[in-house]
């Protein structure tokens, strides 16, 4: 049997270590990278696994914040696993709403970089994690703004919005909030550094799938999902089922789908039902597909 190799990064915790296991159980012909930048993490992880999967797992030490931790992680994979099938770019974080380095570095630039590096190794497909924080954002801005972000011309359209960003975020912080709204961004509140660079990770994978045709890659939002990262979302005394969230494993659903079906649309962006979503509009779960570009 052909074996189908695949990376995830962030895959010792969350959504990502759902979507390693769930790609272990579901396809017997998958061996999984589990992408992690702390390595004894992904072994613990490993290690709790049942012996069948540990047997088609193994650890990659890789911090996607890192351009030298990727180089490293690339280099040993082109030397003991490569070609691979596909790459997850799950890796994520929600920061606060004064640190767009994080957001950047790693939900942005983390993703562009791995794609950067992996390419070369890759024979069929990327997910890239966005989320509905991105239409979310995208809807809020201005129509200008909107321009740059949704089905840009190219990387450089969007390098150009994370550049005034970055000139918004190097004045006092008493000072960015009014930039911000004034720049045509939307209003300043609750996670508008989140929304942006999953926007930008939802116009890259556009523009990428462009740039890349032999490849098959699109974005996607997991749902809301209980995790480290939404525990701030469930109130004092309610369960996480009832604060809305799904289980991990409901998560990555479609990212494996994404990833391992039989799927020809490329540089899409899907909703956490499976269905295309706009770029620029929040699209429930279970509301009609969106048909457009
Ligand atoms: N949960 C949701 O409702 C939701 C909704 C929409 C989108 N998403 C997206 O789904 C993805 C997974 O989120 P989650 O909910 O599973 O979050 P999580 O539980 O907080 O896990 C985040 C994962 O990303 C890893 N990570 C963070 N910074 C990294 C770096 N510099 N290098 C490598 N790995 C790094 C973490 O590793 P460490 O353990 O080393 O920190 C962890 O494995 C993210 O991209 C997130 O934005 C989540």
């Amino acid at each position: 049997m052909a074996v189908r190799r695949v990376l995830v990064t962030g895959g010792n915790r969350g959504i990502g270590l759902a979507i390693v296991q769930e790609l272990l159980k579901r396809y017997e012909d998958t061996y999984v990278l589990l992408g992690s930048r702390s390595l004894s993490a992904a072994e613990q992880a490993i290690a709790a696994m049942p012996a069948e999967h540990r047997a088609r797992c193994t650890p990659l030490q890789l911090d996607v914040a890192s351009e030298a931790s990727i180089r490293d992680a690339a280099a040993l994979v082109k030397e003991k696993f490569a070609p691979l099938h596909g790459l997850v770019n799950n890796a994520g974080v929600m920061p606060s709403d004064f640190d767009l380095k994080s957001g950047l570095d790693i939900n942005v630039r983390g993703t562009v970089l791995m794609c950067k590096y992996f390419e070369p190794m890759l024979l069929e497909r990327i997910v890239n994690m966005s989320s509905g924080s991105a239409p979310n954002f995208v809807q809020k801005c201005a129509p200008e703004k909107q321009a740059m972000l949704v089905r840009p011309e190219s990387w450089a359209q969007v390098e150009s919005a994370i550049q005034e960003m970055e000139n918004i975020y190097a004045l006092d912080h008493s000072k960015v909030p009014a930039a911000f709204e004034k720049a045509g961004f939307g209003s300043f509140a609750g996670i508008s550094v989140y929304g942006f660079s999953k926007a930008c990770v939802s116009a890259f994978t556009y523009t990428y799938a462009k740039e890349v045709p032999r490849l098959i890659t699109n974005a996607c939002s997991p749902g809301f999902i209980e995790t480290d990262m939404t525990q701030h979302f469930v109130s004092p005394g309610q369960s996480a089922k009832e604060a809305g969230l799904k289980t991990p494993a409901e998560g990555a659903e479609v990212p494996i789908m994404l990833l391992m079906e039989p799927i020809k649309t490329t540089g899409k962006y899907y909703g956490s039902d499976g269905k295309r979503s706009p770029w620029d509009k929040y699209r429930s779960p279970g509301a009609p597909e969106y048909t457009g570009e």
